[in-house]
């Protein structure tokens, strides 16, 4: 079965025995135990909840993944796959690197044992020249906010050959648009805050893998950390999940237009999106099934950034993606802020830079929406 079918009905088992066409929502926190030693399948929800469990079975099932957990946050599923890693070890992020991580990265690893390097570029890593205490790389393809792409199958090669896990953030694509287990990586963690949900109103998040030993530790983890999802959460991103393609379709099609126009505009110095430059391009169209639907640009010389951002009156000025109202975002004040000025500009996050995450708005109000305030920038 094709993904948008899939992502309709699901293995269409977890609701057999009442023949409800939706996933029922569980809110029971405990369950009664039928004997004193004997447990049922589920005894108390941070360990696992019907609502939830329908939900993390059509997030397995739509990336072709054996396991899938829901969590009450991105950062909460990120912060489990951290956890798997053993004291000692070196993780490798890209460096435009969603700003939240970074922060996890350079105020927690310390307290947990572990340690970082930002990386620009994993498609011209030499793993010759890493150190040995190297174990995993987290990375986000394309990247936040400058969209640089990595080629995650031969990234999975050379860091399997040299013994280090490959996590992927697929937050950007979905895996409607990208499936990094079939690529080669070991674990995918999502922002499901973002696409999945798609409506600015559930944080939730996602970790969806194949490995039985690793799937049984993100196990006991979510449910000692605490950090599932709720059965409320569960139940409205399951239902969000069912036009997650149709909303992709369309967002993906109206960035692809708005980059059009800013591309040629004569007030847009530069365009940052993953169809554009030959390699990051050839990639992309490689890997996965379409560009997005974030996209940055740099406004030329003399123009505004603060006039642009207040100047829309479709985009939203607010600090997200993914839904179906479009946003802008500057990056280097809101989502990686947490960098210091040095980084940013190491990493190529201008001042200037800002982020447009598109919806699926008209097409024609959007470009209107944006050409007029360009002139006004
Ligand atoms: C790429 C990416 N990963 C992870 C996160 C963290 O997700 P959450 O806000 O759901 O905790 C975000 C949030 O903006 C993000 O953009």
């Amino acid at each position: 079965m094709q993904f948008t079918t899939l992502a309709v009905h699901g293995d269409g088992k977890t609701r057999e025995h009442t023949g409800d066409v939706v996933s029922a929502v569980h809110l029971a926190t405990a369950y009664r135990q039928p004997k004193l030693g004997e447990f049922q399948e589920h005894v108390y929800t941070r360990g696992t909840n019907p609502t939830r469990l329908a939900l993390e079975k059509r997030l397995a099932l739509l990336e072709d993944a054996r396991y899938a957990f829901a969590f009450s946050s991105g950062m909460a599923a990120t912060d489990t796959a951290f956890h798997l890693f053993k004291r000692g070890g070196r993780i490798l992020l890209n460096d435009n690197v969603y700003g939240g991580t970074f922060r996890y990265a350079s105020k927690v690893f310390g307290s947990m044992g572990l340690f970082y390097d930002l990386v620009a570029d994993f498609n011209t890593l030499d793993f010759d020249e890493l150190p040995g205490d190297v174990s995993g790389i987290f990375l986000e393809s394309p990247s936040n906010p400058l969209l640089r792409v990595t080629d995650i199958g031969r990234l999975a090669e050379k860091a399997h050959a040299a013994g280090i896990t490959l996590i992927v953030d697929n937050t950007f694509m979905s895996a409607y648009l990208q499936k990094p287990l079939s690529l080669g990586a070991d674990m995918v963690v999502y922002s499901a805050t973002k696409y999945y949900a798609g409506h600015s109103d559930i944080l939730a998040g996602a970790l969806v893998l194949n490995d039985e030993e690793k799937a049984g530790k993100v196990k006991l983890l979510q449910n000692t950390l605490g950090n599932p999802l709720s059965p409320a959460d569960a139940y409205q991103l399951e239902r969000s999940i069912k036009t997650l393609a149709l909303r992709m379709d369309r967002q993906c099609a109206n960035a692809a237009a708005v980059v059009d126009l800013l591309k040629t505009h004569p007030k847009v110095r530069q365009v940052f999106y993953p169809s554009i430059g030959g390699e990051n391009r050839r990639i992309q169209e490689a890997q996965s099934r379409g560009f997005g639907a974030v996209l940055s640009f740099v406004l030329s010389d003399g123009c505004d950034p603060a006039r642009f951002i207040h100047g829309l009156s479709l985009f939203d000025f607010a600090v997200s993606l993914g839904s179906v109202e479009s946003l802008v975002c500057h990056p280097a004040s809101q989502t990686h802020e947490s960098f210091t000025p040095e980084l940013r500009k190491k990493a190529g996050i201008e001042d200037g830079l800002l982020r447009l995450s598109i919806g699926i708005e008209d097409t024609e109000d959007l470009l209107l929406d944006v050409e007029r305030t360009l002139e006004m920038a």
